[in-house]
């Protein structure tokens, strides 16, 4: 879990959230604050002033790096987490003592609690274990994926640059001033067995090198891997004692960097939900929950699924798509309305 690379942004409201919560210490000393982007198309630069049209700013940290603040955190507190189970099943979802069942050790072991968090992403068991005939999905897959790669190489850049390229989209992100976190958009089924670095760099140079005087900085690749790209929602958020969160309800494709914000989102409600119910008896925020969280997913699901149409090439695009892509591209470079609207929706809404 510690080690396993993934996404790398946090929203405005997100940074604040995890220094509210106390896990701000190494955030703050780590992360990097960014106040722009870049979108690259039609061999130009364009920078989006993210702080400057909406006063709030992203943070580049590592979700590897939350999630081992996170652990620490609950460790200290004196939590207990159970790593390594098997077989989790839940069961009376629909009484006041719901249960979870496990085998830990070889040992069969039970979790009697008060409400089920399903926090279990996509390929979990909570979202299964709601009957059937009570929620319903939507969802969108797409016909390509993205290759990334964590790179030990000074980043060629200050700002993250989002490329739109004949060849595919490119993406040039960082983890540290040593460390590039590059993404190549490439077919769903490709193998990446048949990407050697070199092959990587060489694909990342022709989308990435489009603008005169600029060239990226190669170094060995420390890790690489194909990830699908889907977006997915199933609603309601909840049913009975059960509460589903993050990736367990909700996916989208990576293009604006939301995934792990929404997640951090849906934990901030249901946080304070089960805060009014244990103090206070208050059970509104509970009733509440999925409708609330999911004004948030829709609008990141709106947001992610217009990147990505803006940014990626379809194989199959014809030439008048194309040309409504560099269209739309250019209308974020050249009009403060519609760039504003792409930065709010890039550093988070504080309220949906
Ligand atoms: C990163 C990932 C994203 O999906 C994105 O839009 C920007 C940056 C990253 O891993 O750094």
């Amino acid at each position: 879990m510690e080690q396993r690379v993934r996404a790398g942004v946090l929203e405005q409201g997100s940074v604040d959230l995890l220094c509210c919560s106390g896990l701000g210490e190494r955030l703050q000393r780590e992360g990097m604050r960014h106040e722009g982007i870049e979108l690259r198309f039609d061999r130009e630069a364009h920078r989006v002033p993210l702080t400057g049209l909406t006063g709030r700013a992203i943070t580049v940290y590592g979700q590897q790096e939350v999630v081992k603040d996170l652990i620490a955190a609950r460790t200290a507190a004196g939590g207990r987490i159970l790593f390594e189970v098997d077989d989790v099943r839940l069961d009376g979802l629909d009484s006041d003592s719901p249960v979870i069942r496990f085998r830990r050790d070889g040992r069969d072991e039970e979790l009697h609690c008060d409400f089920v968090a399903g926090c279990d992403g996509f390929h979990g068991v909570s979202r299964g274990s709601v009957p059937e005939g009570v929620l319903t999905t939507y969802e969108r897959t797409y016909p390509f994926a993205w290759l990334g790669i964590l790179a030990a190489a000074p980043p060629a850049v200050d700002e993250l640059i989002y490329a739109n390229h004949e060849r595919g989209f490119a993406l040039h992100s960082l983890r540290s001033p040593e460390i590039s976190r590059l993404y190549l958009q490439v077919d769903p089924d490709e193998d990446i067995a048949d990407w050697p670095d070199e092959r990587i760099w060489s694909e990342l140079r022709a989308r990435l090198e489009t603008v005169p005087g600029w060239s990226l900085n190669e170094g060995p690749i420390l890790e690489k891997s194909i990830t699908p790209m889907r977006s997915f929602v199933v609603e309601p958020m909840q049913w009975e004692r059960l509460y589903l969160a993050g990736d367990a309800v909700h996916i989208v494709p990576p293009t604006g960097a939301k995934g792990m914000n929404l997640a951090l989102a849906d934990v901030a409600l249901l946080g304070d939900a089960f805060a009014a119910w244990y103090a206070e008896g208050r059970t509104e925020l509970l009733e509440n929950y999925s409708r609330t969280a999911l004004r948030r997913v829709w609008r990141a699901q709106h947001f992610s699924w217009w990147m990505t149409s803006m940014l990626h090439r379809l194989d199959t695009q014809d030439p008048y798509e194309a040309k409504l892509q560099s269209s739309t591209l250019r209308y974020v470079a050249t009009s403060r309305a519609y760039a504003t609207s792409l930065a709010e929706n890039y550093v988070g809404l504080p309220e949906v």
